[in-house]
């Protein structure tokens, strides 16, 4: 008998993925713990934002979220029920450091001691983010990012993290999306410190970078055996039409969110032809001699977050950008602001984002060709959808589903290409506060009903877990 089939996936060969291929899920401290005031938390950008008015759809906030911080075991445990072989999570800054600097909060410490614990009592591999934007909010009133302090202090708080874990925790990375940071945070003003300041949004992305290397050096000195990384988002990036202006739009667009970074941590420049397209915002003088050396610090793996495509238009007057923020703001594409972002034409997730994976393939084998050969790793992947708990207590994600299995198809036939790809990471584990849309886009492998705080395993987690079960795609359906 034959089954009846929904998609072409299922019609696909079972792929085997490499042996010691990392099976990870990842989320980050604000999108999840809550407990803002508990243990000697400082107060973050985060929490300033959330409290002024127009920031958040619904003017939602994360002072409880998804309550990881009291729930951690049974998140944990979760995490071992699905197979998990690596979890990336992020501490939260003002946990250990209340001012951003100075004096260390032990307890924000112990909760990431009994974190790591739990996760190695069950055989999971913590991997952890240093920085997923929760500034403590003591250096944005000092500066925050744009004050080239920020990323010493940001050295400083490294090397108490990873004195107190590196012992027991081996993957590091230092900055996530250091592009969402620095114009999300000072261009748009979409995400916090909510500041629209173009210029000072240019000087915050060099000293994101500055701070990156800076941690690098001091957890390097600190433990020779870490394996540390930089996590940069990237987008695969076309032009709508060959006309040299939707050309050079795609130039400019790829320039800003991929190159100005890649080239900064894996190359020690930054691109002429980007700093030419910004030169009429600010002068060269911020970047001072010896940064870049210090940006280029050797690395053991990249990490890489990657959602969709661009397709761009260099039309005057062109389209509306595809990923609008939920509420008014400016544009993050400091310099280049008259480009539009024309609709693709793919299916689209809840967030309006096309669906891809060829995208992900094109940014894989670029890296392996433009980029020093280093261990690659999918950080970030995954679809927010409009779930819905069934009355059988099930949520029936096919389209998640359909989401990781077309991205994971892609990571392997980039491995047998010859990329280093050695690990994924979906996002997220778990539905949680996604920024200035709060939380009505889901992301999770897992259902979350946010006022009772119970915790539901969707059909991609289960899909998911046999997938890692199995070490890759079973094949078509008896
Ligand atoms: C990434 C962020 C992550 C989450 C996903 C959807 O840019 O790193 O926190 O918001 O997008």
């Amino acid at each position: 008998m034959t089954t009846q089939k929904t998609d072409t996936q299922l019609e696909a060969p079972g792929l085997v993925f490499p042996t010691g291929f990392v099976w990870g899920s990842a989320t980050s401290a604000y999108q999840i713990e809550g407990a803002v005031s508990t243990d000697g938390r400082g107060r973050s950008i985060w929490d300033t934002f959330v409290s002024q008015p127009g920031h958040v759809v619904n003017g939602e906030h994360a002072d409880v979220a998804i309550d990881h911080y009291n729930r951690y075991r049974d998140d944990v445990r979760l995490m071992a029920d699905l197979g998990l072989s690596a979890y990336r999570f992020s501490v939260s800054w003002p946990r250990i450091q209340p001012l951003g600097s100075g004096a260390i909060n032990t307890k924000g410490l112990d909760f990431y001691k009994n974190l790591v614990d739990e996760l190695l009592s069950y055989g999971i591999d913590p991997w952890i983010t240093l920085y997923h934007w929760d500034l403590p909010q003591a250096l944005e009133d000092a500066g925050g990012w744009p004050s080239r302090d920020t990323s010493k202090r940001f050295a400083d708080y490294a090397t108490v993290v990873h004195g107190a874990l590196g012992d027991r925790v081996q993957n590091w990375s230092t900055v996530n999306e250091p592009w969402c940071a620095a114009y999300l945070g000072y261009a748009s003003g979409e995400h916090a410190p909510g500041r629209r300041e173009p210029a000072l949004a240019i000087h915050a992305a060099h000293h994101l970078n500055l701070a990156h290397g800076l941690a690098v050096q001091a957890m390097r000195a600190q433990h020779a055996d870490s394996r540390i990384g930089g996590c940069v988002n990237l987008y695969a990036v076309t032009p709508a039409t060959e006309s040299e202006a939707d050309q050079d739009a795609a130039r400019r667009i790829d320039g800003l969110q991929n190159r100005f970074f890649l080239d900064a941590i894996m190359h020690g420049r930054y691109p002429d032809d980007v700093l030419a397209d910004l030169s009429h915002l600010t002068g060269p003088e911020f970047i001072e001699d010896g940064d870049l050396a210090v940006i280029a610090a050797p690395l053991d793996m990249l990490l890489i977050n990657y959602y969709s495509r661009f397709t761009v238009s260099g039309a005057p007057g062109g389209a509306q950008s595809a990923a609008a923020a939920p509420t008014d703001s400016g544009s993050p594409w400091v310099g280049s602001e008259h480009i539009g972002f024309v609709n693709g034409g793919r299916p689209v997730t809840s967030m309006g984002w096309e669906v891809d994976g060829t995208g992900l393939y094109e940014v894989l084998t670029r890296l392996a060709r433009e980029y020093p050969a280093i261990p690659l790793y999918i950080s970030e992947n995954g679809a927010a959808y409009d779930d819905v708990l069934t009355e059988d207590g099930a949520v029936h994600d096919v389209e998640r589903r359909a989401f990781i299995e077309t991205h994971l198809r892609v990571c392997h036939q980039a491995i047998e290409g010859g990329v280093p790809l050695q690990g994924y990471f979906a996002w997220s584990l778990m539905d949680n506060f996604e920024w200035a849309w709060g939380y009505g886009k889901r992301f999770g492998l897992v259902y979350v009903d946010y006022s009772a705080q119970t915790r539901i395993l969707k059909d991609s987690a289960l899909w998911y877990a046999e997938t890692i079960r199995h070490g890759g795609l079973r094949g078509p359906a008896e």
